[in-house]
């Protein structure tokens, strides 16, 4: 039996801001950000919170599966952005869509968050314990960007994307990579909240994401290929045998890089961080739910997915659809 993906749903904030509108806030321009990312615009909360983008992203997924809440067993968000440090995102869309039998828990795995998440609903699955998840990655990058940093604010956006997972006989899960290297955490960095115990003296209140973006970029055009090959080889197959690769959206330059090195034309890299830009853990499932919803995905086809990020994470996946 094998993990398949039964249904897909996502959720962006209703504001769009485009590159121009940035362009009149902060010091930067469309051209630079366009050019160097690939990205025109992404869409930022105002009302929306991370749990909401969740609970909207989930019902679209179920409805999409054909699965009611009270099949669902397993509840897991990839997210670095919860609106509360507890109750996890994840028991706010429990509760919201009455899936009363399910265990619901948060994970933090940055970009990779759906990756692990799918991951982890896969090793419930072939256990034999749970039948039937419902897996997200959401964020609210907004809120913790640093608008002051204009070399990575302009990168990022807010929304939610989700998936229902499910044993099935045929088609789904046929191999999967995934890896962690703590010693670099530090190239991609968002500290929590500091500690106020009458013990300790801070002056800080609030601290933001910050990065080394051009270590970032040389870990994924590296890493990323060779995860990847490594998971089609897994899987029996070879790049070519690929119908789509759905990858991480951080920058359009990665994704071209990936495609010179395996081979594959463009063509069968779909994006969707020209109007989204880097939503961390949603952005693959995201995409997966716009190609989805395009009809590019046909039931057999082949689909490789990467997540790499903050942690550092990384994991690649192929799938049967
Ligand atoms: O989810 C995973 C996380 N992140 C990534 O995958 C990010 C990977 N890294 C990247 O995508 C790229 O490194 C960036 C897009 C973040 C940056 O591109 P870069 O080509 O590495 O630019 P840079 O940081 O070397 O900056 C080049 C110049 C600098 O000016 P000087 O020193 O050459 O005069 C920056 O100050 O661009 C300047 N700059 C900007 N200019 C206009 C930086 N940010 C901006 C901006 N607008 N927003």
């Amino acid at each position: 039996m094998k993990t398949r993906i039964i249904g897909t749903g996502s959720c962006l904030p209703k504001t769009v801001v485009t590159n121009e509108d940035l362009s009149k806030i902060m010091d930067t321009s469309d051209e630079w950000i366009s050019s160097r990312t690939g990205i025109r615009e992404r869409h930022l909360v105002k009302e929306e919170t991370t749990a909401s983008m969740s609970i909207e992203a989930a019902r679209r997924a179920m409805e999409d599966a054909g699965v009611t809440a009270q099949e669902i067993d397993l509840i897991i968000v990839g997210t670095l952005s919860g609106d509360y440090v507890t109750p996890a995102c994840a028991c706010e869309v429990q509760a919201a869509i009455g899936a009363s039998r399910a265990v619901a828990f948060d994970i933090n795995a940055a970009c990779s968050g759906f990756m692990f998440a799918l991951n982890i609903a896969n090793a419930y699955i072939q256990a034999g314990l749970y039948k039937t998840a419902l897996i997200l990655g959401a964020e609210t990058l907004s809120k913790v960007v640093d608008w002051q940093d204009r070399s990575t604010c302009v990168l990022f956006g807010d929304g939610a994307g989700a998936a229902v997972v499910r044993g099935d006989e045929q088609y789904g899960l046929l191999a999967f990579d995934q890896g962690s290297d703590g010693t670099k955490g530090d190239v991609l960095a968002c500290p929590g909240r500091t500690n106020n115990n009458p013990l300790v003296q801070t002056d800080e209140t609030l601290r933001y994401v910050h990065m080394d973006g051009q270590e970032v970029y040389k870990f994924a055009v590296t890493t990323v290929p060779a995860s990847l090959q490594k998971t089609i080889e897994a899987a029996g197959l070879t790049p070519a045998d690929v119908d789509y690769f759905a990858l991480h959206q951080a920058n359009i330059r990665i994704i071209q890089s990936v495609s010179k090195r395996l081979h594959i034309t463009e063509d069968k890299f779909p994006i969707s961080l020209d109007h989204c830009g880097n939503i961390s853990a949603a952005s693959v499932p995201i995409l997966l739910d716009e190609m989805n919803r395009k009809g590019l995905l046909k039931p057999g086809m082949k689909v490789a997915m990467s997540g790499f990020g903050g942690g550092l994470t990384w994991a690649s996946a192929v799938v049967e659809w």
